[in-house]
């Protein structure tokens, strides 16, 4: 690609430093510059039309037009543009969306505390954490158990909760008392002939052993999205998280949720944790709770873990925690405008309707291509995994090259897909209809079959 000189992709490369990209290679391609968007459609400069295969990145639940929240943000300005949460200051939005949401939430979480991204509110919840066990008197119970492959975000708790070598690697994480457990993906990590629930089994035993080789004494929680999505969108076997919170109750180990790309409606629930049955002592949310349109994240906690925080705030003359944009009014508005809408056009039921639906188009169309591995996903969020031979399942080598090359083609054919290494990542807007579905796939299908050229020409697939 050429960047023209003097145009905003010319600026964009003078200036702008991009999130999760490589440097260098955009000063050369330059970006991909979108303008505008509706529905679950996205146009770039040019006025190429795409669909958002992966709702942005997995959080415009209600598409890129919906001006219910353009006006809850502009009459939200015009009336109080900011204040803050500190020293007792509320505002009205703040303490409304605090109360939808608890009405919402699994038991036996009842107080909220807000932040600005998914990253901060699992940093908080870290933070928390920590706090909570000084409170009780057991400074040694700290160390928190994430699983390989789970994202958390990037900040310095968060990416260290991160099982993903490229959010670490360099940056000198992962920070102590942060340690890894197994990914629960049966099609990847499972012996010959292992059933998913003895899957399950084995990797909530690998749990207990690993608490008991740590010492219960020393282990504070377990944090792990109810479905893995950056890691590849990983739906948990049978059993996995009724077996993992047993182990967890049994030493006094607190479970976290991560709801940031499960929560509201993804699964066909409000939550993840309504999905695969989670008691969740802590729960974080971002993305669709504002349904992105503004920055908002959230963690939400059980009353008893808010009493024992509460007193030692008490006791310490402050909770020393929080934002400058904590509980921002703007963000709060559009959020409690976001929940409205789902709430009004009964966003789990469309999602029950036409998730299944996907997942099936899914497994109709690819499950036996040559290519694809497993087709896998829950709800409306799902993933096909390419191979490099079918029958074995060895993944390609190099890594990522297959992948990357495909999501590249969709891009070309109209649709945006993100590439999870080999597997393609699928998360629509959620208000998508089964006519859109088709649309996507019909996308996908060219590109996966530009893929299984490229993998033939490159000499990459054993089946081609
Ligand atoms: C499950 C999960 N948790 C946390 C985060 C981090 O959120 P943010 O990028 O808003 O910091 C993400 C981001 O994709 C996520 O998928």
């Amino acid at each position: 690609m050429t960047v023209r000189p003097n145009s905003i992709a010319s600026r964009d490369v003078a200036y702008v430093v991009h999130a999760y990209t490589n440097l260098r290679r955009h000063e050369q391609d330059g970006p991909m510059m979108i303008t505008r968007g509706e529905g679950i459609r996205v146009y770039d400069e040019n006025g190429k039309e795409y669909i958002e295969g992966l709702a942005g990145l997995w959080c415009a639940g209600l598409g890129f037009s919906e001006k219910r929240l353009v006006k809850a943000a502009t009459e939200q300005m015009e009336k109080l543009p900011f204040y803050h949460t500190f020293a007792s200051k509320a505002n009205e939005p703040t303490a409304l969306l605090a109360e939808k949401l608890v009405s919402h939430l699994p038991k036996p979480l009842a107080k909220v505390f807000f932040a600005n991204s998914g990253s901060e509110a699992n940093d908080s919840a870290v933070k928390m954490v920590w706090y909570y066990n000084n409170a009780l008197g057991r400074p040694e119970k700290k160390k928190i158990i994430s699983r390989q492959k789970g994202y958390h975000g990037v900040t310095i708790a968060a990416a260290s909760l991160t099982g993903l070598a490229y959010a670490q690697t360099d940056f000198d994480l992962p920070i102590k008392n942060i340690i890894h457990t197994g990914c629960p993906h049966h099609y990847r990590f499972a012996e010959p002939g292992e059933s998913e629930e003895a899957f399950a089994q084995r990797r909530a035993k690998e749990l207990e052993d690993m608490i008991l080789a740590e010492g219960p004494e020393t282990v504070a929680a377990f944090i792990g999205e109810p479905v893995m999505g950056a890691g590849g969108v990983i739906v948990p076997p049978k059993g996995y998280w009724d077996a993992v919170q047993k182990v967890c109750r049994k030493y006094d180990v607190l479970v976290i949720c991560d709801e940031v790309i499960c929560g509201f409606g993804r699964t066909g629930n409000w939550f993840g944790a309504n999905t695969l049955n989670i008691v969740p002592d802590i729960m974080t949310m971002a993305k669709q709770l504002s349904a992105a349109y503004l920055p908002i994240s959230a963690v939400a906690i059980s009353q008893k873990v808010y009493d024992v925080i509460a007193d030692n705030s008490n006791k310490r003359a402050t909770f020393g925690h929080g934002y400058t944009y904590s509980a921002h009014p703007v963000p709060a508005a559009v959020a409690l405008e976001t929940l409205k809408i789902y709430e009004e056009r009964d966003i789990v039921s469309h999602v029950r309707r036409v998730g299944p639906y996907m997942q099936e188009q899914l497994g109709k169309r690819f499950a036996n291509h040559p290519l694809v591995g497993e087709v896998r996903g829950v709800g409306l969020i799902a993933a096909i995994e390419m191979v490099a031979d079918k029958k074995s399942r060895a993944l390609f080598d190099p890594a990522g090259k297959v992948g990357a090359y495909i999501a590249a083609r969709a891009t070309e054919h109209g649709l945006i897909v993100r590439p999870l290494v080999d597997a393609i990542g699928f998360c629509p807007p959620m208000i998508i209809t089964e006519q859109e579905i088709d649309q996507m796939l019909d996308r996908f299908a060219k590109a996966l079959d530009d893929g299984l050229a490229f993998a033939k020409s490159e000499g990459l697939a054993k089946a081609a």
